[in-house]
């Protein structure tokens, strides 16, 4: 069994008064080890990584500092309790300063310093606790509003971190309802920029004769109906971050308008000959397949390399299927803090056909169904298989398509099928390393059918 006592080592000359508390302590479940001079300290430290660290601040030789900062510097997470002469106390809160936990004054009380012991460790627990909770829900499955935990989201989130630090052109591609703008804004709110504003158009929504003004704004009367002047996105954008949604639409005499931007930081507003200098980030989105569209001659090559700088490319979400119950959970959350109710769950059985439908819309999709299912269920506080829409209900259905072919001769089912059965548990064992558990849940079979399917099909193997 794992050794759970605290390891302490006590720092004292005074060998009377070192061996009782260690004695003391010890009889409270500490392992103790005594050194008698800082030297004698700091070779303990050297080959043992204590849990604590209790040492009188004046030793001769090396004093108690030197043995404090020397622990705290190998061993950041040690706690550390300086213990001081009477009258001496400024020199505990500068031990403090430099990362001591606490203090004691001498002379006190063995029960004293086991309070101050006692309390330090729970400080220091709660303080981890905290930090590993925050590590959990807050950096590492979120930013901005992105969630995710599986492999692909997690370095997703670093990749955006990284790339809000530069100033450089992104180009977001990824499937309808991936979450593209929710990068792009996730960007811009951890970059320098997140002081300015992020302007977001989408260029498919506008009609080509419109767009231009739209992007660079007009001076009055520059067309029909430019009944005053109107500063464009790329203006409003300025120190800030533009994003481009649909850039694939754009029509040629635009795309080079855009290059200029893109490259000399500059443009003419509708109607006016004055030039514009501009300082904006520009992120770039698309569904559509621009590299083809280069190819075809639909795109400019030019224009496709200055805006594809940095590529960012979000996941379908089959290719996570296990961010779904995380997210469903979020939206469920997000819905009950927008008036809905709280406190509602969903039954295993709907989570298990959400996470084996495959998502068209992706995380658009699986928002609007979680959000309807919420509508269907009446009040209800457990979300079930009824709320949800038929095509995910009636997904699982038999294997059509699989190589079915039934030969001349006709073949043995049961000996077919189970051929099948033991096939497709191996491969799902194979891609999760064995793991019964998680393989029966790729499958949607128990665990326990797994094994005895396993212990069926292939007995020596299913020893479990
Ligand atoms: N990882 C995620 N975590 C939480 N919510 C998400 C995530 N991805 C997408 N969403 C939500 O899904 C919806 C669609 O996201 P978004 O508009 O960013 O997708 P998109 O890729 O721009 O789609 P489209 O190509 O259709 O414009 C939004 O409501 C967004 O909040
Ligand atoms: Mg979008």
């Amino acid at each position: 069994m794992a050794d759970i006592r605290k390891h302490l080592l006590i720092v004292d000359d005074e060998a009377a008064l070192r061996s009782a508390i260690a004695e003391r302590l010890s009889d409270h479940g500490y392992a103790v080890e005594q050194a008698g001079s800082g030297e004698e300290a700091l070779e303990r430290l050297a080959d043992f990584a204590f849990d604590i660290l209790i040492s009188d601040l004046r030793l001769p030789g090396i004093n108690g500092r030197d043995v404090l900062d020397s622990a705290l510097e190998r061993y950041p997470d040690i706690i550390a309790i300086v213990i001081t002469g009477y009258g001496t106390v400024k020199d505990a809160v500068d031990a403090i300063k430099h990362g001591a936990a606490d203090f004691i004054t001498k002379p006190f009380q063995f029960d004293a310093l086991l309070h101050v012991v006692r309390s330090a460790v729970e400080q220091r627990r709660l303080k981890s606790e905290n930090a590993y909770l925050r590590s959990q829900l807050e950096d590492r499955y979120r930013i901005d509003g992105l969630v995710g935990r599986s492999r692909v989201m997690r370095d997703l989130f670093g990749l955006l971190e990284t790339v809000a630090a530069t100033s450089s052109t992104v180009m977001i591609t990824g499937e309808t309802g991936t979450g593209k703008e929710l990068a792009a804004r996730a960007i811009h709110h951890n970059s320098p920029r997140r002081a300015n504003r992020f302007v977001a158009l989408n260029c498919s929504a506008i009609p080509e004769t419109l767009l231009e003004a739209e992007l660079f704004g007009h001076v009055r009367g520059a067309f029909t109906g430019a009944i005053g002047a109107r500063q464009g996105r790329v203006e409003q954008a300025h120190k800030g971050t533009l994003f481009l949604d649909e850039v694939g639409t754009m029509s040629p005499s635009l795309q080079a308008k855009l290059l200029r931007v893109l490259q000399e930081r500059e443009f003419e507003r509708v109607g006016d000959s004055h030039t514009v200098k501009i300082d904006v980030r520009v992120i770039a989105a698309t569904h559509s397949d621009l590299g083809r569209m280069v190819a075809e001659g639909s795109f400019r090559e030019d224009l496709f390399y200055r805006l594809n700088v940095l590529p960012v490319q979000l996941p379908p979400l089959r290719a996570r299927r296990e961010d779904i119950p995380l997210l469903v959970g979020h939206f469920l959350q997000r819905l009950a803090s927008e008036g809905g109710r709280s406190g509602v769950t969903v039954s295993q059985e709907a989570i298990r056909l959400l996470m084996g439908y495959r998502w068209p819309g992706n995380v658009r999709q699986l928002e609007n169904t979680v959000e309807r299912a919420l509508a269907f269920s009446q009040g209800r506080s457990i979300l079930d298989v009824g709320d949800l829409p038929a095509e995910i209900q009636n997904q699982a259905g038999p294997a059509e398509g699989a190589d079915t072919a039934l030969p001349e001769d006709g073949i043995d089912f049961e000996r077919y099928i189970e051929g099948i059965e033991l096939s497709l548990i191996k491969r799902s064992l194979e891609r999760t390393h064995g793991n019964k558990r998680q393989a029966a849940r790729l499958l949607n079979l128990k665990r326990t059918t797994l094994i005895e399917k396993l212990k069926r099909l292939e007995p020596h193997q299913a020893a479990d």
